[in-house]
């Protein structure tokens, strides 16, 4: 008798299930129940006849989350197992942070659950992977929440973008920085008052360093530039820097100049010697007629700019509990209606840039403060000279005392890495107060 033979190995991912079926609920473990996490209880309870059905609520210390009001069947607990080893179809990590949070994403999609999260910093450190992963066990890992919130930026670039070649995505992605920054401008007020009045309001945590200095931003800028631009990048690759240089001195110079002043985040990428990417997040002039100058208060603006479509916006009041657990319950969505079936074009990032710098060749802003005595501004355009930069104009208000005068130069565009070396000899000038400030002065 002829020995049956044995099945052929495929490298076919497992066969997903179609469809739910009708009537058939998503079945959804929820782990984190903070700002967020009690938002997407509250959201998935109140619709008792949709899609989903919550079936676990994860959180350290559980005992003093439980709140009334939530359906007898959800188990509560503080044992994630129970959450992993249980029958649910999709996992919402919402703690946040990279360990153990990034641990217990892999363990849910390694044991076949969908993964759903908000969180920026494990996203832009590992999201490729995990999208992979989840496409080799056949499942999905969705992400929408983890930029500008509730405002579906990383959906609409990813997807409804998808048909475009973007080359570039700019933008306002903190909006803890941008209340900072507008209250300045609107009260002119100092950074550290401007700070203390959004961490009254519950926009800027007790140590608000990672906002600030510009890590936050940069955390979401990886993500959308491997979503739209298709790029793999690491965040350290990505140059940032603080907004707490920008004082109110810097506003009074903007405005003779028609310009705001706003935390910028930009990803431009350039294929025509190899793939190169220019990519910051820092302080920068913009003119007051643009649309990033009327982001006001803690509002995000997302701009993609493609090749056959020209430029996309996406803006509003992304976060905060309820507007971020919007984002995670439209994938919670999409996987429902998927029944967590991988997409089927591969979307996300594909490629590893040849190069990354923060290098912009665009108009700039110096502004310094100086014992004063003649022959400063000689000084200083011979060394500009030197590397070929020219001066557009010179300002200087009056009413500033001697010994800490402070005036303002543009420039015409010019390669910031050429301006840096030149602001290095400049630094090592014995007139300067402080460090003088230099920042891009963006037009579009
Ligand atoms: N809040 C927003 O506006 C917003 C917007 C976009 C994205 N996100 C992202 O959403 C995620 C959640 O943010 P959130 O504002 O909801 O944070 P949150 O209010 O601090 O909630 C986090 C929850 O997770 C729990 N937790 C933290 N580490 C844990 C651990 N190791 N084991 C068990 N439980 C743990 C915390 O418990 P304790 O109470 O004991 O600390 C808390 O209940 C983050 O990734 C964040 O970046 C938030």
């Amino acid at each position: 008798m002829a020995k049956p033979r044995a099945p052929k190995k495929t490298n076919k991912r497992p066969a997903a299930k179609k469809s739910l079926g009708h009537g058939t609920k998503l079945k959804v473990g929820l782990v984190g129940f903070g700002t967020v996490g009690s938002s997407v209880a509250k959201i998935i309870c109140q619709d008792a006849d949709g899609p989903l059905q919550l079936t676990h609520i994860f959180n350290r210390n559980i005992e003093r989350k439980k709140i009334d009001g939530l359906p007898t069947h959800i188990r509560w607990t503080s044992k994630i197992h129970e959450v992993l080893s249980s029958d649910v179809d999709v996992v919402v990590e919402l703690i946040g942070g990279i360990d153990p949070s990034g641990r217990w994403v892999r363990q849910a999609l390694r044991s076949g659950k969908s993964v759903v999260t908000a969180n920026k910093l494990l996203v832009s450190e590992s999201g490729p992977e995990l999208v992979d992963l989840a496409r080799k066990m056949g499942k999905r890992f969705e992400f929408g929440a983890s930029v500008a919130g509730g405002i579906p930026a990383v959906i609409g670039i990813q997807e409804g973008l998808a048909g475009d070649r973007l080359h570039r995505i700019a933008g306002i992605l903190n909006g803890t920085c941008n209340f900072i920054l507008t209250e300045m401008e609107a009260h002119e007020r100092s950074f550290e008052t401007a700070l203390k009045e959004a961490q009254a309001r519950g926009y800027a945590e007790a140590d608000p360093s990672s906002d600030v200095d510009g890590i936050d931003a940069r955390a979401k800028l990886v993500i959308l530039t491997q979503a739209g631009l298709r790029l793999r990048v690491r965040s350290e690759q990505i140059p940032c820097r603080s907004i707490s240089l920008i004082a109110a001195v810097d506003f009074m110079y903007a405005r003779e100049l028609k310009c705001a002043i706003r935390q910028i985040s930009v990803a431009q990428k350039n294929t025509s010697q190899g793939v190169r990417l220019a990519a910051a997040v820092q302080p920068a002039l913009v003119p007051e007629d643009s649309l990033v100058a009327h982001a006001h208060g803690s509002e995000n603006l997302v701009m993609a700019t493609g090749e056959f479509a020209g430029r996309m916006v996406f803006s509003g009041y992304g976060a905060g509990g309820d507007p971020t657990a919007v984002a995670v319950i439209s994938d919670l969505y999409t996987i429902a209606r998927t029944a967590g079936a991988p997409p089927e074009a591969l979307p996300g990032a594909a490629e590893v840039p040849d190069s990354v710098s923060g290098d912009f060749t665009v108009p700039h802003y110096l502004r310094f403060t100086v014992r004063d005595r003649p022959g400063i501004v000689a000084s200083l355009a011979t060394i500009l000279a030197k590397y070929g930069i020219s001066i557009d104009a010179l300002l200087q208000k009056p009413g500033f005392p001697h010994s800490a005068l402070s005036f303002v130069m543009t420039l015409e565009a010019c390669d910031s890495a050429v301006l840096n070396r030149a602001l290095e000899e400049i630094a090592r000038l014995d007139f300067h107060v402080e460090r003088p400030l230099c920042l891009p002065i963006f037009v579009d």
